[in-house]
């Protein structure tokens, strides 16, 4: 058929049930991230026993995941743009099938925690490339909910991962779960792999990609059955123009460029955005929350049912994210949000330093916390990243931003133990609290509006900025300038 053909089939508006398929398809992405977060917690117990642990060991088990991830974000840009994002999505779903299935054989530490890095390396590639994936896809109305549905996919997964190991390791006795219990924990991360990689198969590549590639031909079929007839061929117009300053020049070229004026601008602000989302805090309570339950004086079981709770908190304010972010925008979501999360974060730490652990008040401001933050950074930050870097930088800045994400999530995880010895809970809390504050800050001063704009208008909004700033200091640049 050619594109004359499909022109006269193709309705004015495009498929939005088409859009969201493709969304959940790359949002499983997401899932295999947040399944191995939950499961690690609940196995982590019988892990050490397995394998004899201490806790510095235990430790490096838990986040080498992490090492493996930061590899995965630094190439997965750069493959995305040489590879597709669909192929290398696919490859990626192949390493989470051997990194996860592998774990759950390993005979000892080290083949263990090899292939947890590998499967960090599966995980690090989707956090990047599939929110990148469904932000290119979306429509720009409904781009925020699209993107977020990734995160959604991440807190469904960590909910579902408390819930089975809570089962399996009910199932049997405390020697079966230290001998297989946690095998099958692993194990069943197979299953959502496997769906991922099948039903890759079944969604077409990036129109954006495509485009650039200079494959607009194969991309126009795609974006007609998005966008609908007239709006696709605009699409189309706007996209070869937000890349024709770049195809000229090299990958080198571009990163020098991105180190200059207005581009290295959008990139700090990126990357400070990113490390926003994990330097207040939330993985101290992901990774521990039943240890934090714990020192508030909550039994074993009531610590479990905490945890619980914070997983159905996380969930139900992912939701909400996911309904006001193209309607409230994003900056405002993470107003409110970093807002009541200092508030939280503060009391919870007033809390523990006036001994008042045994109360309600920590266990509510701990769910508020959790709240805020799946109603705003949680989902936010990862829709921003999608879409606020130019077309042209995109895959490169993502790279560095996710990077940043992922390395603050490791020091967050790593020294939170460290912390609650050496200085206590309270003082920690306060840590993540003026972290929040500055998040507040940084956000009202620093990050635009992206609502409701296609990612072409984003970028030219920046050129604007850029043009205005350099307007008050005197002199006006070209847009070509960077
Ligand atoms: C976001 C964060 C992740 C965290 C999760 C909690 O996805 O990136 O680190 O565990 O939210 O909901």
């Amino acid at each position: 058929m050619n594109s004359d053909t499909i022109l006269t089939q193709t309705p004015e508006k495009g498929s939005l049930r088409f859009v969201i398929l493709v969304s959940l398809v790359a949002a499983l992405g997401g899932f295999l991230f947040g399944f191995d977060t939950s499961v690690m917690s609940g196995a982590n117990g019988y892990l050490r026993l397995r394998f004899g642990l201490g806790d510095a060991m235990l430790g490096w088990t838990v986040s080498c995941i992490i090492i493996g991830c930061i590899a995965g974000a630094a190439f997965a840009g750069m493959m995305g743009n040489r590879y597709g994002r669909k192929r290398v999505l696919i490859v990626s779903a192949l390493l989470y099938i051997i990194g996860i299935g592998g774990s759950a054989l390993a005979g000892g530490l080290v083949p263990f925690i090899a292939l947890r890095m590998l499967e960090g390396v599966a995980i690090g590639i989707n956090c990047s490339l599939c929110p990148m994936y469904n932000a290119e896809i979306a429509p720009a109305k409904y781009r925020g909910r699209l993107v977020a549905m990734t995160q959604m996919a991440t807190v469904t997964a960590i909910l579902s991962g408390m819930l089975l190991s809570y089962f399996i390791a009910g199932a049997g006795n405390e020697a079966w779960n230290i001998t297989s219990g946690w095998r099958f924990m692993f194990g069943a991360g197979v299953v959502p792999g496997t769906l991922f990689l099948i039903l890759l198969f079944f969604v077409p590549e990036s129109p954006r990609w495509l485009i650039q590639k200079g494959r607009a031909e194969e991309a126009l079929p795609i974006l007609l059955r998005i966008h609908g007839n007239t709006a696709a061929r605009q699409e189309v117009l706007d996209i070869k123009r937000s890349f024709a300053e770049e195809t000229k020049l090299s990958f080198g070229e571009a990163a020098r460029q991105l180190m200059k004026g207005k581009t290295r601008k959008i990139l700090v602000i990126g990357t400070i955005v990113a490390m926003t989302q994990q330097i207040t805090g939330i993985n101290a309570v992901m990774y521990y929350a039943p240890e934090i339950f714990r020192q508030t004086g909550s039994g074993t079981s009531g610590s479990l049912l905490q945890t619980l709770l914070v997983g159905v908190v996380n969930v139900v304010f992912t939701a909400l994210s996911l309904w006001l972010v193209d309607k409230l925008g994003r900056k405002l979501l993470l107003l409110i949000g970093s807002g009541v999360m200092t508030v939280s974060l503060l009391l919870i730490g007033v809390s523990f330093e006036l001994g008042q652990t045994g109360g309600v008040v920590i266990i509510v401001c701990i769910l508020a916390y959790v709240a805020a933050f799946a109603v705003s950074l949680g989902a936010v930050v990862w829709v921003l990243l999608a879409e606020m870097f130019p077309n042209r930088i995109r895959g490169v800045a993502t790279a560095i931003a996710n990077m940043a994400l992922w390395a603050m999530n490791f020091v967050v995880s790593q020294s939170f133990p460290s912390l609650l010895s050496s200085i206590g809970p309270g003082k920690t809390f306060w840590i993540y609290g003026a972290a929040a504050l500055f998040t507040f800050l940084f956000t009202m001063s620093q990050v635009p509006e992206t609502k409701g704009k296609s990612l072409e208008e984003i970028e030219a909004m920046w050129e604007k900025n850029h043009a205005s700033l350099a307007d008050e200091r005197g002199f006006a640049p070209s847009l070509q300038e960077n």
